[in-house]
């Protein structure tokens, strides 16, 4: 930072407004400092200003509303400035073009800083003989506007620089964005809340009236979306992919060519960023700025969340919960930008100021690295037009509560949407509750059911070559641990895992299998997610600084179709980082006798466990389904590879469930499960579209089952 910037903010601090007033001018000089005349008059594009219009439209403003309006005999420094640099005020008559502000050579630069001093002198002299209200609420707002002037003269600079073959840095030790500390999504129960400025202290007029707003509850992440989050959304074809995107933003990232944030650059195989320090490299955990409100909106859609409204932002803000609140990038919401009830510009010229922007702008909240100290506050609106993004704008998500959280409605409306789909469906995850996973145990235990067997065998047998790729220190990240057997295979061999994180939407089997994992590996630390790892989740902090293992055994992937499975990957990938690893068990295709038999053993327990998700509604969702009315049915789908499970209605019936009634006739089948087999070719064809590619697999003897190791694919 320059040397010369920070006296002048300490001054900041004194009391008087004469002196505050003294302190703001003198950062703007300050600001200048590190620039020569000639980058003070080009004009980068029609938004941005040259600085030397900066330097001069903030001195008339003082001149206009202050010294002309309430300074008798005050001597216009020259009359001419008045159309130069009156930035947008009609009431005050015609004015340079906006984007020809590029063309002003003169004045020059000796003669802009001599009116800057002469209207100090006079401004000097009025705050010594008037300290009336209207001087004083005008100055505020003059010194307030110089310093929004403050950082659009760093943002304009930084874009006139950013478009220099050079690449100078204004400031070669212009500190860079640090990275937040958390990462979680925090919970705000909503209702009824306050917003807007209270009537003490300095705010902008469209801050005001405070007013109430009902919220809904929601949760909001306690940090910005990170450079590296950025570069996942990126290599995912965030940039290429329509179905993440408003229809105007989609558009414009055609017809723009956009491919990155504003100011990146690739080098290579890596990106750089345009910064007030030069070129340098991407900081993959600090926050990515320079965004539109189209590519915020399309990276909270591909992440499964949403831009928060203002109001949100405003009380999470006040919650002390939040980080990267004010000091690296403005955030966008999802509120457009308008009055507040009640709101009344001033009917003087300075009622300009707001007002007559509220349209067709969205709403950023917070404050950015080049926003003047102290200038910021919780209430603060900021504005910017959609595809603008040369500002330094960043994102935080949120997300609405009752999606994600409410298993049991979750269930509800899956039921009530499976019964009256044409052909009937449920997701074999409402397999699992207690009595479900006791099933599925004891159908690993039939002699048919050959995969768990298989599987252990093979990961025993191979446990050292699949235990070589892991790294030391790294974390085992298991996707429905249940029990956590398999793990202990891996563990025993790879003792250079630190952290095992469990993922299991059941806290019951969770809580056993922490017992046992304490006791028998007391230097491994476990840090469990009571969680459904289908839904967007995060790894809790111990695991951010290790490599991520993925543990997915059993051949759980084969109940997810295709589509679904490559999602899942995907996130898990994104979970994970680029740097992962994945360990994977998935079945393979073979004989249709022995699959037959692996999923209608002998003595019924697959039917029973099939059959558990009609007694599981009964009991949860208030249901009257006669367990005896249907039959279990397991047949091979040859055409797509996999076994699949129905119940079938033996009689013409009606079933009451979740408060809906559902017909079925005799012979109607309820489909329950896939159970895709796979080929080592197919499976690493499945894998690769969701960005990652095999480094070793492994197949048992008949019947055959795979183990494969995956690692996040170069492309991306
Ligand atoms: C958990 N999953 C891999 C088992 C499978 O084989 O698809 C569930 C199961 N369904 C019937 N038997 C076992």
């Amino acid at each position: 930072m320059n040397p010369e910037i920070e006296p002048a903010l300490s001054e900041a601090a004194c009391e008087s407004l004469q002196d505050r007033y003294l302190a703001v001018r003198a950062r703007t000089l300050a600001l200048v400092a590190p620039l020569d005349a000639e980058d003070m008059v080009v004009q980068s594009m029609p938004d941005a200003s040259p600085g030397k219009w900066h330097l001069a439209h903030t001195t008339w403003f003082f001149e206009t509303f202050l010294l002309s309006a309430l300074l008798p005999d005050y001597p216009l420094f020259n009359p001419q400035f008045g159309y130069l640099f009156n930035s947008y005020y009609e009431a005050l008559g015609p004015r340079q073009p906006r984007p020809q502000r590029g063309l002003l050579t003169r004045p020059t630069l000796t003669q802009v800083l001599d009116y800057r001093s002469h209207v100090d002198e006079y401004m000097t002299e009025l705050l010594q003989s008037d300290q009336s209200g209207t001087v004083t609420e005008l100055v505020e707002l003059g010194l307030a506007h110089e310093e929004q002037h403050q950082e659009l003269l760093l943002m304009d600079i930084l874009h006139l620089f950013g478009m220099s073959r050079l690449k100078p840095a204004y400031d070669e030790d212009w500190p860079g964005n640090a990275p937040g500390r958390r990462g979680h999504f925090k919970r705000l129960a909503g209702g009824k809340v306050e917003l807007g400025a209270a009537t003490d202290g300095f705010a902008f007029d469209n801050e005001t009236p405070r007013h109430s707003v009902w919220l809904q509850p929601f949760e909001i992440s306690d940090r910005l979306v990170t450079n590296g989050e950025w570069l996942t959304f990126m290599a995912d074809g965030g940039y290429s992919r329509a179905e993440y995107w408003l229809s105007d933003g989609w558009t414009l990232v055609q017809n723009e060519g956009w491919q990155a944030p504003l100011y990146w650059e690739r080098a290579g195989q890596y990106w750089q960023q345009m910064t007030l320090a030069g070129l340098r490299p991407i900081e993959p955990d600090a926050p990515v700025t320079h965004l539109s409100y189209y590519e915020a909106a399309a990276f909270a859609h591909w992440a499964d969340a949403r831009l928060p409204t203002e109001a949100e932002w405003e009380l999470a803000a006040c919650s002390g919960d939040l980080e990267q609140i004010d000091d690296v990038a403005w955030q966008w919401t999802q509120s457009a930008y308008s009055a507040y009830p009640g709101f009344r510009p001033s009917s003087s010229a300075v009622g300009e100021y707001n007002g007559k922007f509220m349209v067709s702008q969205m709403v950023l909240r917070g404050g950015a690295s080049i926003t003047p100290p102290g200038h910021a506050r919780p209430t603060y609106r900021n504005f910017f037009r959609p595809e603008q993004r040369w500002m330094f704008s960043g994102l935080r998500l949120a997300r609405d509560v009752g999606a994600h959280v409410d298993q049991n409605n979750a269930f509800a409306a899956d039921v009530v949407a499976g019964l009256s789909a044409r052909e009937k469906n449920l997701s074999p995850k409402y397999f699992y509750d207690a009595v479900g996973s006791d099933l599925f145990e004891a159908i690993c235990d039939t002699p048919e059911y050959y995969l768990t067997r298989t599987e252990t065998a093979l990961l025993e047998s191979v446990a050292r070559e699949v235990a070589a790729d892991i790294p030391a220190n790294a974390a085992l990240v298991e996707f429905g641990s249940g029990a956590s057997h398999k793990t202990r295979l891996v563990l025993d061999a790879a003792p250079q895992i630190k952290l095992y994180v469990p993922i299991d939407i059941s806290e019951d089997a969770l809580a056993g299998a922490i017992t046992r994992m304490n006791k028998n590996y007391p230097r491994l630390t476990i840090a469990p997610l009571a969680e459904d790892f289908t839904r967007a989740i995060e790894l809790p902090d111990a695991a951010h600084d290790c490599r991520k293992i993925g543990f997915f055994p059993g051949s759980t992937i084969g109940n997810f179709s295709p589509q679904e499975a490559v999602t899942l990957l995907r996130s898990v990938r994104r979970l994970l980082g680029e740097d992962a690893l994945m360990i994977i068990g998935a079945d393979l295709a073979k004989d249709e006798a022995t699959l037959h038999q692996a999923y209608n053993d002998r003595q019924g327990v697959t039917a029973r466990f099939n059959k558990n998700l009609l007694r599981r509604i009964n009991t949860e969702l208030n249901g009257d389904f006669d367990l005896d009315a249907f039959d279990h049915l397991a047949l091979w789908n040859e055409r797509h590879s996999r076994m699949e499970m129905h119940l079938v209605s033996r009689i013409d019936q009606i079933v009451n469930a979740a408060g809906h009634t559902f017909a079925f006739r005799a012979g109607e089948r309820l489909h329950t499960e896939n159970s895709y087999k796979f080929t080592p070719t197919s499976f690493a064809d499945l894998v690769a579209q969701a960005g990652w590619s095999v480094v070793h697999h492994w197949v048992s003897d008949e019947p055959r089952f795979a183990i494969f190791t995956l690692k996040v694919s170069a492309a991306h």
